[in-house]
């Protein structure tokens, strides 16, 4: 009987769960020991205990360029070249890492910056050039220094923008408090379904990023429904969380699509972006 005939009887025997045993256990070890390097790296690499930043692989990054490539309609290469562009903003950089050192808050920020997802709510910006963006939920400022990047350029190209920023907490947004950045965001402190209700110019572009439970992410989305303008892009940070945007997206007759990030030598799975149009 030869080596592969005994695998294969091996296989069709009641001893079958015990054979492959070490292999399962050898397989799980791996990705185990993985996953528990990369949390002690982060454990004392890291200063970060929520909203937590990183790079996205490789490969996530291309798919994160076909997905925008897909809801906006544009060509690949373009959506690459606005990542492109965000990457090598070294004035941007240098700021947000600055800020970062300045701030009272430096004991639980990392100064190097890290976009993730970012890099398409930016390429997003850049391919639909909306006069009104609405970012519900700041935290530090780093997606709103993102968006108002993206304005920015679309200014400098003949298409302006200004971005509405709203958080809870009084102290967010301190990454964004400085010019040229500063001069295209208006901050609204306060809970963000009353301040959705008080906005008074059309939205072209709305991002869920602030209170992530099921109840909340409704209430804005019923609160932003009023206040769209024609064709205007949803968008949700909490897609690998809740199917509210999707749901959103059937009632209303609109287009859905879900990506969902793959963070580089991280322990955090990651989220996504939901995207209704
Ligand atoms: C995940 S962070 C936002 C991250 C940010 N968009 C970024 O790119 O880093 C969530 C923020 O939502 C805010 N938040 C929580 N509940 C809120 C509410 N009811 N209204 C407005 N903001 C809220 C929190 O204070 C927190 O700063």
């Amino acid at each position: 009987m030869s080596v592969a005939d005994l695998r294969r009887a091996v296989a069709a025997s009641r001893f079958a769960p015990v054979a492959i045993f070490p292999k399962r256990a050898a397989r799980v070890a791996r990705h185990d020991a993985q996953v528990v390097g990369a949390s002690v790296r982060w454990l004392f690499g890291s200063r970060e205990h929520h909203n937590y930043t990183y790079e996205l692989t490789r490969r996530n990054r291309n798919h994160l360029a076909w997905y925008v490539a897909a809801v906006c309609g544009v060509p690949v290469a373009e959506v690459r070249g606005w990542f492109a562009e965000l990457e090598g903003d070294e004035q941007l950089r240098r700021h947000i890492a600055a800020a970062t050192v300045a701030s009272s808050r430096r004991g639980l920020a990392d100064r190097t910056v890290r976009y993730g997802r970012r890099l398409g709510w930016y390429a997003m910006v850049r391919a639909r050039r909306p006069a009104h963006v609405v970012e519900a939920g700041v935290d530090k400022g780093l997606g709103t220094c993102v968006l108002a990047a993206a304005l920015l350029r679309n200014a400098e190209e003949g298409h302006p923008g200004r971005l509405t920023g709203m958080d809870i907490n009084p102290a967010a947004g301190y990454l964004v408090d400085a010019a040229p950045w500063s001069g295209v965001v208006d901050l609204m402190i306060g809970d963000s379904v009353a301040a959705i209700r008080s906005l008074d110019t059309p939205v072209e572009l709305f991002l869920h990023d602030s209170d992530h439970s099921v109840a909340h992410e409704r209430a804005e989305l019923a609160a932003i429904s009023g206040k769209l303008a024609p064709g205007a892009l949803l968008l949700t940070d909490n897609v690998t969380l809740t199917d509210v945007l999707a749901r959103y997206a059937e009632t209303t007759d609109r287009r859905f699509l879900a990506f969902t990030e793959r963070p580089a030598r991280h322990w955090y799975p990651g989220d996504g972006i939901g995207a209704a149009w």
